[in-house]
């Protein structure tokens, strides 16, 4: 009879329990994290869809293995992925892909990116999975049931002082509001312990559920970089809205993630730098 509490090492604690979808995404991206490692730090082909973004070979092989798996394992499932390798299956489901989060980094042989699938249920995203190849750290999360860092279960930060965090942000690879973005990193340098800016958003927002980053936002980001680096922040006890605090979209633009506590303060920043720019609010 099998042993119905062992358990993979490579699957979190809460795996006795998990879902096909969870299952299914840590294998795939486990595979797909393997393939960008091989291709790392090889030549690349890189091409560019505008100035400054960019996308490689890597990019694209990676959404193939992963668009290829998940049509097999769900062949209904709708999938929106970043490289246009999806479907539209009119399904109440829906995967969001990221095969590649930090192109640019991967394209300049700097070892911080992840691949990443969140997958919705009538938009709200039920499980998602961010996997950093370079560490084998697998950030895993379903709806109600906690977000994991390989085996450990992850909660954000308890600091509630500004003055005392680490927060990140990330800029859009195409210039649109950079220089209100940069407005608003001046400020929180003077703010905080400091800001990084690693260049994965997949990796920031689980880096806000491990409480390793007290908070994180960024203007325009898509529904593949965010999916399932949102419910990680939910599910680790942190709190995600809009910039202006209006309840999170995974479809709109803006986003701020952090530990809940230090969240006000973070949208008081905001709206103190708007209303001196006039009140252009965050959009495009
Ligand atoms: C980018 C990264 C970056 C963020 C950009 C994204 P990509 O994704 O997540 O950190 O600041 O907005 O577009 O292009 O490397 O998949
Ligand atoms: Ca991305
Ligand atoms: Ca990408």
């Amino acid at each position: 009879m099998p042993d119905v509490f062992s358990r993979s090492p490579d699957l979190p604690v809460s795996s006795m329990t998990m879902g096909n979808h969870l299952k299914t995404a840590i294998e795939v991206a486990r595979e797909a994290g393997g393939l960008l490692l091989q291709h790392f730090r090889q030549p690349l082909e890189i091409t560019y869809k505008r100035r400054s973004d960019l996308v490689t070979e890597a990019d694209r092989r990676s959404e193939t293995l992963i668009v290829e798996r998940l049509r097999s394992h769900f062949p209904d499932h709708a999938i929106v992925a970043e490289e246009g390798g999806g479907q539209e299956t009119g399904s109440d489901y829906c995967w969001y892909v990221d095969p590649l989060d930090g192109t640019t980094n991967f394209a300049h042989g700097f070892p911080v990116f992840s691949v990443t699938l969140g997958v919705a249920y009538r938009g709200e995203v039920v499980a998602g999975v961010v996997y950093d190849p370079t560490r084998d750290e697998l950030f895993t999360a379903e709806r109600g049931a906690g977000a994991f860092l390989n085996s450990q279960r992850l909660r954000v930060s308890n600091n509630g002082d500004l003055a005392e965090c680490l927060v990140a942000t990330g800029f859009p690879p195409f210039a649109t509001n950079h220089d209100l973005n940069v407005e608003f990193y001046f400020r929180f340098t003077q703010l905080t312990h400091g800001i990084r800016r690693a260049g994965s958003a997949a990796l920031d927002l689980c880096s806000v559920a491990a409480g390793r980053f007290d908070g994180f936002w960024e203007l325009k980001l898509n529904p593949w970089d965010k999916a399932a680096g949102t419910l990680l922040v939910a599910e680790a006890g942190g709190l995600v809205t809009g910039m202006t605090g209006k309840p999170f979209n995974l479809l709109d633009d803006d986003i701020l993630a952090s530990n809940g506590l230090v969240h006000d303060q973070m949208l008081r920043v905001f709206s103190e730098i708007l209303e001196q720019r006039g009140g252009s609010g965050v959009g495009r």
